[in-house]
């Protein structure tokens, strides 16, 4: 079969599919999954009437545009061409940092030369023995003993009590170069800008936590069955009404595990003869779902909607592998805001190719949701899209809420169908009164409808924008490089050689400030950084002393790549989005 026969066919498939759509683009019938993604026609047309419809496509846009300031700003930002930090990073800085990493292996690969001759029992792991084949791989071992296990102290640092603005952090010591560590049996409170308690939700005390501890008085902690048995309680219905109504869809769904249900989900929504489009740096639990669904996966660049298109025309009139029949479905999978880049998906963009192309738009709204947006509803609220415009609004309760678990939220019909197909609604247990409890009374205060504290919620949602533009614009202006948009909660600091990470961790800690930071293979062997976490829970001065530690610490580690031009250039573009925003 001839190219154009294959994509005539595609054509076919679409007009009937198309007829199925309501005027918001929302598949009509009893499950919108059944049916096979769309409109492959634009790749039909002459090249003409591609222009003439990817021109009404932008006359929408920017008519919906214009409504929204925030919308404005976003696509005022995202439609001209997208300059990287990573464009300007000096020679010196990458070449170095590349020599670094080799110096770091060629060193361990020594080393455990050396080690394997003059104690091989310490080895024994990496042999083959009594015809067992090693358990793990010796590049894998290497990066672990060699690697990590040098700086194995700044990460999985135990603390306790409630992980809010400060936290304290249980101290302990290695004596044996990080292979155990000894706690002292002191507690360092430090200041926290590691944990994601965007909203400052995470607390022990406050409405919230006393909505909890009558939630358990009155219904006790678990429904001791799943969902689909005996666990639909009158509490879980009711919150997941408030899930629906709060991101602006018809039901919701609630998982007891945020994992799990991109983990769970995904499968119950694809499978064989469908296609994933994935973004490149999207989540392991996204991942994990795509690669359980049974489905073909393809990926494009990161946030790069030209490579998400090429990828699209490319699938669509290829068809599947072999038999070049059309896909049952093709599922286009992003997040809503990238949590190791503090980056927002291109969501007006992606939005105007489903319109054009018809397939399924999911989106992980898991660091997004009561994060973005004036109302705190998300990339949606962000962009001033319709979430009506996304198939699957996926989203945790993690972050923002205090809680935990996870939420699938979209058209009745999608949501009726995982009720029954998701084996999280089936198998898994269902989520437990406490955490309802905590996702209900955060939600009705985000929303304005807890009439207690009516103003709270807007006023935490107020604090953290205008923590993280004031945290990212000064780190900008002291010349450090920094990744994402203006308006992220997350704020991800360039470290780039190997050496600076835990240094940088190490010093951050001594001045007691808590902070995560992240290197390869998290992140790409190159962009080493440090991921300070924002909260509406920091108060101005929590936010000056980590700002002064922060500078202290990049003077001592010669950190401050940006000079001059550069610098400023990066401070009007945080500053600009931001002005925009707020007009
Ligand atoms: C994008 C994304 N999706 C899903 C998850 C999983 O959520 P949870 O931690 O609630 O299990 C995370 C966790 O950080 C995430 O970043």
């Amino acid at each position: 079969m001839g190219k154009g026969q294959r994509a005539t066919q595609v054509y076919k498939s679409t007009e009937f599919i198309e007829q199925r759509r309501d005027e918001d683009g929302l598949v009509v019938g009893s499950d919108p999954f059944k049916l096979a993604p769309s409109s492959s026609a634009s790749l039909l047309e002459t090249e003409k009437a591609a222009a003439a419809a990817a021109a009404a496509t932008t006359t929408t846009e920017s008519a919906e545009t214009a409504a929204s300031p925030d919308a404005a700003a976003a696509a005022a930002k995202h439609s001209g061409e997208r300059t990287s930090e990573l464009d300007t990073v000096p020679t010196f800085i990458l070449v170095t940092t590349y020599l670094s990493y080799l110096m770091l292996i060629v060193f361990a690969h020594l080393r455990d030369f050396f080690g394997k001759l003059r104690h091989p029992e310490e080895y024994v792991q990496l042999r083959e023995q009594n015809g067992w084949a090693p358990m793990v791989s010796d590049f894998e071992s290497l990066w672990t003993r060699r690697l990590y296990g040098r700086i194995r102290d700044c990460f999985n640092r135990p603390i306790t009590g409630v992980a809010g603005g400060h936290v304290d952090l249980l101290e302990r010591v290695s004596h044996d170069f990080n292979k155990s560590f000894e706690f002292t049996g002191r507690v360092r409170n430090v200041l926290n800008l590691a944990s994601y308690n965007y909203l400052g939700f995470a607390q022990s005390e406050g409405p919230c936590a006393d909505k909890v501890e009558a939630a358990m008085r009155e219904h006790g902690l678990t429904q001791a069955s799943t969902r689909a048995e005996a666990g639909c309680s009158q509490l879980l219905v009711e919150t997941e009404e408030m899930v629906a109504r709060f991101v602006g869809t018809e039901a919701a769904l609630i998982v007891s595990m945020g994992y799990a249900t991109n983990a769970l989900n995904i499968p119950a929504l694809v499978g064989r003869g469908c296609l994933i489009l994935s973004d490149e740096l999207n989540h392991s639990s996204l991942v994990s779902g795509a690669r359980l669904s049974g489905a073909s996966i393809r990926v494009f660049r990161h946030n790069d909607v030209a490579s998400l298109e090429a990828e699209l025309r490319r699938s669509i009139t290829q068809g599947q592998p072999r038999t070049h029949r059309p896909w049952k479905k093709i599922l286009v999978v992003v997040e809503g805001l990238y949590s190791m880049e503090g980056e927002f998906c291109r969501l007006p963009e992606i939005v105007a190719l489903r319109r054009r192309y018809g397939f399924y738009l999911f989106v992980d709204e898991a660091h997004s949701i009561g994060a973005l947006g004036k109302r705190g509803r998300g990339v949606c609220d962000h962009f001033g899209v319709n979430p009506h415009e996304v198939d699957v609004l996926m989203g945790t309760f993690t972050k923002s809420f205090g809680a935990a678990g996870g939420y699938i939220a979209g058209s009745r019909a999608l949501v009726s169908h995982l009720r029954l197909k998701s084996h999280s609604a089936v198998y898994a247990e269902a989520m437990s009164v406490p955490v309802l409890a905590q996702v209900s009374s955060s939600m009705r205060m985000i929303m304005g409808e807890d009439r207690e504290h009516a103003l709270e919620g807007q006023q935490r949602l107020d604090q953290l924008a205008v923590n993280a533009r004031y945290f990212a614009r000064r780190l900008a202006e002291m010349g450090f490089m920094t990744m994402g948009d203006a308006g992220s909660p997350v704020v991800p600091l360039l470290l780039f050689s190997p050496a600076k990470i835990p240094a940088f961790s190490r010093e951050c800690l001594k001045r007691n400030v808590a902070v995560v930071v992240v290197s390869y293979p998290a992140t790409p062997i190159i962009t080493g950084r440090v991921r300070f976490c924002i909260s509406a829970s920091h108060t101005r001065a929590d936010l000056d002393y980590a700002l002064e530690q922060v500078s202290e610490i990049g003077d001592l580690l010669m950190l401050k790549f940006h000079k001059g031009d550069a610098s400023a250039k990066r401070v009007a573009e945080l500053e600009g989005a931001s002005r925009i925003k707020t007009e």
